[in-house]
């Protein structure tokens, strides 16, 4: 028999996380502390902005419970602090206040703050409102987690191939610099960024005899190549936080001339965040060594491609505002260094 119930109805037990607590008054951030001590939650205390950023930089608590009247650096600096830092600024901040003005709470609301706990508080709505956010935390946690494992795997499969070592992760570096000399909204770069790190996820499925093959392929073995876009849409078009980038997945192997697959697109029916990654892939494709050749130098590259805008194939004029993106790009930048400092490439 098995002792383990499935269907077992135990009440989920409320997490803990740690708490930390900033009021420069001493008295009302030790009641607060003495009021959440049944929580079980780990409490930490700072008297000042200064002390609560030291703590904050030593181990990113999961709530902060803030005094917007600080001596010295005020509640708001700590705030949008606490926003600018990448690692700290996911963390839920809840602004305890007396009688705050509309005004202040406006600019509170605006530095980011995720909550207001009025005093007089009691201890139920105290310890109710810090777990309700805490749980907040813990999702946002674990979807952090997941993103990090997601893009891990986006990294596996260039790994996979020594030759496309950092390829996708070029192609993303590429596509948001291009987008960005052309203006691009934030929410566009984001899409190409992703998509660039992603656009090869259907690689995954497919065989390594074929992938890594040096001599030419055989028709079949193309058409298993060119499936790519359809395997990485339909692998990846669950998950929501890549949906934006889908379009790039799907459709970086088509032309303007309409020559492309999978859909055989043609034209303005070609997204601009499509166009930009394509101009990306293929760059990044021409300059980096291949199991059937050697990688070409930049401007042979572009000189290839400039040839394929005169049959139809790319945007001239992104090809063009590609070419400044180069200009201000050396070889030997830093960013590019760092993405392709992967296995060395010697020969098969
Ligand atoms: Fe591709
Ligand atoms: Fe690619």
């Amino acid at each position: 028999m098995n002792d383990i119930n499935p269907n077992s109805s135990e009440v989920p037990q409320p997490r803990h996380g740690c708490v930390l607590v900033v009021d420069d008054d001493d008295q009302i951030r030790r009641l607060i502390v003495r009021l959440l001590q049944p929580t079980r939650h780990a409490l930490e205390e700072a008297g000042s902005a200064e002390e609560a950023l030291e703590k904050l930089r030593a181990v990113p608590p999961d709530l902060v419970l803030l005094d917007m009247q600080l001596p010295g650096r005020s509640g708001y600096e700590l705030l949008a602090e606490i926003r600018g830092d990448p690692r700290t600024r996911l963390i839920p901040v809840v602004m305890i206040t007396g009688a705050a003005t509309p005004e202040r709470k406006l600019k509170a609301i605006q530095e980011g703050v995720t909550d207001f706990l009025t005093k007089p508080f009691s201890p139920e709505e105290l310890a109710a409102r810090v777990q309700a956010l805490l749980e907040l935390k813990f999702v946002t946690d674990a979807l952090e987690d997941a993103e990090r494992v997601i893009v891990a795997l986006a990294r596996t499969i260039d790994a996979r191939d020594r030759y496309t070592y950092g390829h996708s992760a070029r192609v993303s570096l590429y596509a948001g610099l291009l987008g960005e000399r052309i203006g691009m909204k934030e929410s566009s770069l984001e899409t190409v960024r992703r998509g660039g790190l992603f656009h090869d996820f259907g690689k995954i499925a497919v065989r390594d005899a074929v992938l890594l093959k040096p001599s030419k392929l055989t028709p079949g073995e193309y058409a298993e190549i060119q499936r790519h876009p359809t395997e990485g849409k339909s692998l990846l078009e669950t998950m929501k936080t890549l949906s934006h980038a889908m379009g790039v997945v799907y459709h970086h192997h088509e032309r303007l001339d309409g020559s492309g697959y999978p859909a055989g697109l043609a034209g303005e029916a070609i997204p601009l965040t499509v166009r930009v990654t394509t101009i990306a892939d293929v760059f990044d494709a021409l300059t980096t060594a291949r199991v059937y050749r050697g990688a070409l130098s930049r401007e042979d590259a572009l000189g290839i491609m400039a040839d394929e805008v005169r049959k139809g194939w790319w945007d001239g004029r992104l090809l063009e505002e590609f070419r400044g993106v180069l200009s201000t790009l050396p070889e030997d930048d830093e960013r590019i260094l760092h993405i392709s400092g992967g296995p060395p490439l010697s020969p098969p």
